[in-house]
């Protein structure tokens, strides 16, 4: 049977929390570990009652990196055949928003992964790189091309080259984290971010995710014609008559997410 590396959790209403439990390793991604973490999130993504996904690691590592003694096994055949890659995309393809709580080592593929996420919520003693350079590759799961919008050109180059590592402030002084807790809070802070998102209208929240995240891949114009395209769209939600007569008459939403 294979072995459970994640934790599934609601720690409040609307909030789906998947835990990286691997500590012996420091949660290294092995593809045992990125099935579940893309399977839990797609579960938390067709369930209505899930507003807004948190993931996370323990205090001392969110995740160390991609496996590295799983991968000295790997040819370049071997990596093209099986497509190792499949399902680190999964996860990037959520729907709902998604938040990484991040404490400790968020190295290489660990890094990556917070990345996919929409937002980053960092302890204090978060430590961000993309280290694989010291074992002659590269990043592989989007570090070369979303730390590079995170952080810039000139940083990113020095992250990727030189392994350089980003403390939690200087990762907040870049644009790549939202926010840093003290170790002992990061982890209720970002339960509390995403509590609060999880009670906005469901099918607006999508809408935004998907056209913030259309700014990477279009040209200005194309994104501006994506996002009135959506804006119209949500003209046809129940949300939007209910949201609209609700400030009307001077009381809170009753939203239906449809
Ligand atoms: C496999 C790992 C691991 C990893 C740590 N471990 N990182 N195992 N893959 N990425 C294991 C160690 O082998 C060790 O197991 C245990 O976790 C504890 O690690 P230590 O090194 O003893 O801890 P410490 O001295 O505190 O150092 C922490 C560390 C270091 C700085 C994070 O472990 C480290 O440098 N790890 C590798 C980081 C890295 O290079 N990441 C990028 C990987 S490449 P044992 O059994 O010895 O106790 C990558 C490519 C992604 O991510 C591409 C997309 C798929």
């Amino acid at each position: 049977m294979t072995q459970q590396y994640i934790l599934i959790e609601t720690p409040v209403d609307g909030v789906g929390l998947i835990r990286l439990n691997r500590p012996e390793a420091l949660n290294a991604l092995n593809s045992d570990v990125i099935n579940q973490i893309s399977t839990a999130m797609e579960a938390f993504d067709a369930d209505d009652t899930i507003g807004c996904i948190i993931l996370t690691g323990s205090d001392r590592a969110f995740a160390a990196g991609a496996d590295i003694k799983e991968m000295e096994q790997r040819s370049v055949v071997g990596m093209l055949t099986g497509d190792k890659l499949t399902d680190w995309t999964r996860i990037a393809r959520i729907s709902k928003p998604v938040i990484a709580a991040v404490s400790g080592w968020a190295l290489g593929g660990g890094c990556e992964l917070a990345m996919m996420c929409d937002m980053i919520v960092a302890s204090e003693s978060a430590m961000f790189g993309q280290p694989e350079i010291n074992l002659g590759i590269m990043p592989g799961a989007g570090g070369t091309q979303r730390l590079t919008h995170a952080v810039g050109k000139a940083i990113a180059m020095e992250v990727m080259l030189g392994d350089r590592r980003l403390t939690a402030a200087e990762a907040l002084h870049y644009g790549l984290v939202n926010r840093v807790y003290p170790v002992e809070r990061y982890l209720d802070e970002a339960i509390k971010l995403a509590a609060k998102i999880a009670t906005m209208p469901g099918v607006a929240t999508r809408m935004i995710k998907a056209a913030v995240n259309k700014a990477y891949d279009l040209s200005l114009q194309q994104g501006l014609d994506y996002e009135k395209r959506n804006f119209y769209l949500l003209f046809g939600t129940e949300d939007k008559d209910e949201g609209m007569k609700a400030f009307i008459e001077k009381r809170p939403p009753q939203w239906k997410n449809r």
